[in-house]
């Protein structure tokens, strides 16, 4: 069993994807499966934190000894994060948080017009909340990581996102035909804000867990 070097932390760590309702029955979504914010928790809980799960839409059961928070919403999510992180030692955002939502919610199904083309969907920006809690720390030291999926250049675009998060560390993967969504295993580089960069070979998201929670337990100090 793991060294319990996250013994008497919180960590906080977002999971899934949001869905952004468009009317009663449709929304925007995303890909995202949830399976590496679950290994974060497990891999967490493993090494003795007190884990908070914030869960956007997956099919996943809970993990044990978990507290799982579920959200729909970047909304939603935003205010499980801030008020799970205001004691939280260290946040991992895993989750993929839809960059815009619809501008309008329309509280009846949205029919089709015979003959006549449809609405535009007009769409507004969801606030950032990697960039919020790391600009506005709920505490001192509190290390906070941002996952990026990127299909070029991928270290390059990866330095840009780190720096303009403000998080401490960004896990980067190359997004592509096999990888990443959905999928059981996935290859990733971490990037650190102090110039660090820890490749994670192709391999269970389980690693990938670790190899982050090594990261963050070295700047836990
Ligand atoms: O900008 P991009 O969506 O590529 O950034 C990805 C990272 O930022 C992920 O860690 C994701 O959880 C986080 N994010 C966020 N709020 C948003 C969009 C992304 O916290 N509105």
């Amino acid at each position: 069993s793991a060294a319990p070097d996250l013994e008497g932390r919180h960590v906080v760590i977002s999971a899934g994807g949001t869905r952004e309702p468009l009317d009663p029955v449709r929304f925007l979504g995303n890909r995202s499966s949830g399976k590496q914010g679950y290994a974060l928790a497990r891999t967490a809980a493993a090494r003795g934190a007190r884990v908070t799960l914030v869960a956007a839409n997956t099919g996943l059961p809970d993990p044990a000894g978990v507290d799982v928070v579920r959200v729909g919403t970047a909304v939603q999510l935003r205010e499980a994060v801030l008020k799970a992180a205001a004691d939280a030692d260290a946040v991992v955002m895993a989750a993929a948080v839809a960059d815009f939502r619809p501008a309008a919610y329309a509280a009846g199904k949205i029919k089709k017009k015979d003959g006549r083309d449809p609405d535009p969907i007009v769409l507004v920006r969801n606030p950032d909340i990697l960039a919020e809690i790391s600009a506005d720390r709920a505490r001192p030291g509190q290390v906070i990581v941002g996952f990026a999926a990127e299909t070029d250049d991928v270290l390059a675009n990866g330095r840009t996102k780190l720096a303009r998060k403000g998080c401490d560390l960004l896990v980067v993967n190359e997004v592509g035909e096999r990888k990443t969504f959905g999928a059981e295993e996935s290859e990733a580089v971490v990037l650190g804000a102090d110039g660090s960069e820890t490749p994670v070979p192709y391999g269970p998201k389980e690693d990938l867990a670790d190899t982050v929670w090594n990261l963050v337990v070295r700047r836990l100090g």
